[in-house]
């Protein structure tokens, strides 16, 4: 999180496409102010008097091609609150309060760009002058809310309580600093059952990506004061997704077969039906499988932790794990093999 904006003069190597290619919308570097992202998708602002605008052509890092960037009607709610037009779309009140330290709304400065420290200890300027454990906020010992609270802030969809602020609509929590009562600021995106939208599956699982804080408060582990630092240390690690430990070995620090947390089966294979060591049987590829859009195809993962059944896929259309490895078979196929799962209930399929 540290790097998600850069500035092509000081980083040069940062914009990863060579820009002749891109024929959609070309721009060229010089005028290029700020490079957005990398892991998943890459985007241009281009700067016009003390305001910076997407360019029109973003990369898709995945798949190595240019597309489309331009927020349609009907799709994020700010969508109809601008002009279809990406160089009236200011990045101050609909990005850059998430991709950096200390937005100044009126002034339209930023203390740093990217996720600095203060964006999770609070300003700390009496800390650094003198370190001490009780001048500097540490979401390691809030409660699981505030400390959780400390990433919603940023990964989740919503919309401030209060908008225009200082005339404009903004699109981030404007006010909140770590510690505050998010929910005095921020709304969560809300989804009506039932019905698929822009944000939500029709069972209300996150649709697109920066959902992670919408989808986990719905989770039992949300419930039980789990939180997003029990699983991630974003000060860096070399695992994928900066968690602690890799694969099940994450997961099986508190869970495991017949222990308390569940599940509840004699071993994990009789949990899992795959053999250890099967892509089958690692956790995540059924409790967060990849159906939230980023880009295109590109997805990331739910986290409700939630098996999708197959029965949801008929009904509700979204996609389940066993269907979307086992491509060759079908949805009645799974519901069967679960079903007939030793120690499983038919009840709940
Ligand atoms: C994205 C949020 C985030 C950012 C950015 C962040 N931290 Fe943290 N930090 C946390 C969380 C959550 C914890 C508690 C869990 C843990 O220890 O990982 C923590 C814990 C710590 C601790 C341990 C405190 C203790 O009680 O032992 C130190 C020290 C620390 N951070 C320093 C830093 C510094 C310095 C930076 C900037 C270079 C930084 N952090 C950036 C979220 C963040
Ligand atoms: C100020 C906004 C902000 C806050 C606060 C924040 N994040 Fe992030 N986070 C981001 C952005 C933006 C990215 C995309 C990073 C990139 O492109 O390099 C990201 C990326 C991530 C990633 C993916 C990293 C990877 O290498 O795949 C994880 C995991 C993550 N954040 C976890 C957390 C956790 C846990 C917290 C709370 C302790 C947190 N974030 C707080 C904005 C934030
Ligand atoms: C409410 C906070 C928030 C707002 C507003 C926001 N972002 Fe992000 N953005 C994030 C987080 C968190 C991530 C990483 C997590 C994810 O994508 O699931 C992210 C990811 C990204 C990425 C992908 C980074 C990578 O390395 O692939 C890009 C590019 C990006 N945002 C650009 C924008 C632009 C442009 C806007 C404004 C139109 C915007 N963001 C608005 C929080 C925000
Ligand atoms: C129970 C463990 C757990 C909790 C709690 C958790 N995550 Fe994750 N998260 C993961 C795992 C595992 C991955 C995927 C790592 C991989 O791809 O191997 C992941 C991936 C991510 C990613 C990278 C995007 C992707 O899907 O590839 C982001 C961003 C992220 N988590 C943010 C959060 C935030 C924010 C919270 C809290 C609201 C949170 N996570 C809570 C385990 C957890
Ligand atoms: C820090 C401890 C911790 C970690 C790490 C952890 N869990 Fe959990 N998990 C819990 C607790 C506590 C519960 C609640 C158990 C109960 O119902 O009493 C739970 C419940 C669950 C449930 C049940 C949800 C339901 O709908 O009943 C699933 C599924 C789950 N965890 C999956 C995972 C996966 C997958 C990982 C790894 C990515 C993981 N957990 C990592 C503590 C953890
Ligand atoms: C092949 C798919 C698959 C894999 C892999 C998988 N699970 Fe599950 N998990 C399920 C299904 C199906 C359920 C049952 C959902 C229900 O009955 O509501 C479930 C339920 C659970 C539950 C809650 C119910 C219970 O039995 O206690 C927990 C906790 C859980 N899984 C943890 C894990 C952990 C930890 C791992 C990795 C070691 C894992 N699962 C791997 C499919 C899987
Ligand atoms: C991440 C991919 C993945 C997911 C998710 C997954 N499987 Fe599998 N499955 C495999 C692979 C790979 C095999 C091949 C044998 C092995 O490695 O165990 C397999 C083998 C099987 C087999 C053995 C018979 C055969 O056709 O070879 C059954 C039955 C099965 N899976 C059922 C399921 C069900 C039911 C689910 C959902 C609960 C599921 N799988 C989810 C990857 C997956």
């Amino acid at each position: 999180m540290a790097n998600v904006v850069r500035d092509p003069r000081s980083a040069p190597d940062v914009i990863i496409p060579d820009l002749a290619t891109n024929t959609l919308h070309p721009f060229k570097k010089e005028d290029v102010a700020l490079v957005y992202g990398m892991l998943w998708k890459q985007r241009y602002f281009t700067k016009v008097g003390d305001d910076y605008f997407p360019e029109s052509a973003q990369w898709d890092v995945k798949n190595k091609v240019w597309r489309e960037y331009f927020v349609k009607n009907g799709t994020d709610w700010w969508s109809t609150l601008y002009p279809p037009d990406n160089m009236q779309r200011p990045t101050g009140p609909l990005c850059d309060g998430c991709h950096s330290v200390g937005y100044d709304v009126q002034k339209k400065t930023v203390v740093e760009w990217n996720v600095g420290c203060e964006r999770c200890h609070g300003p700390s300027a009496a800390h650094v002058a003198n370190p001490t454990r009780v001048n500097v906020q540490n979401p390691g010992r809030m409660d699981a809310v505030h400390s959780n609270d400390t990433c919603i802030q940023c990964h989740s969809q919503g919309r401030p309580l209060t908008n225009p602020i200082a005339g404009r609509q903004y699109d981030w929590p404007v006010g909140y600093q770590v510690g505050m009562e998010l929910s005095d600021y921020w709304r969560l995106e809300e989804n009506k059952l039932g019905e698929q939208s822009f944000t939500h599956f029709a069972d209300g699982t996150g649709h697109k990506n920066r959902m992670q804080g919408n989808d986990f408060v719905r989770s039992v582990m949300y419930k039980h004061d789990i939180t997003c630092a029990s699983c991630h240390d974003v000060h860096g690690t070399a695992n994928p997704g900066q968690t602690r430990l890799l694969g099940n070995a994450l997961c099986l620090t508190c869970h495991g077969a017949g222990e308390k947390n569940g599940p509840r089966a004699t071993t994990l294979e009789a949990h899992s039906l795959h053999k250890a060591g099967s892509t089958g049987s690692e956790c995540i590829a059924c409790h967060m499988p990849r159906i939230e859009v980023t880009i295109a195809d590109v997805n990331v993962r739910s986290h409700t932790f939630e098996f999708i059944t197959p029965q949801m896929t008929d009904t509700y259309k979204i996609p389940n794990p066993c269907t979307s490895c086992h491509k060759d078979k079908d949805n009645a196929w799974a519901t069967n093999v679960l079903k007939h799962a030793p120690g499983r209930s038919p009840w709940r399929l």
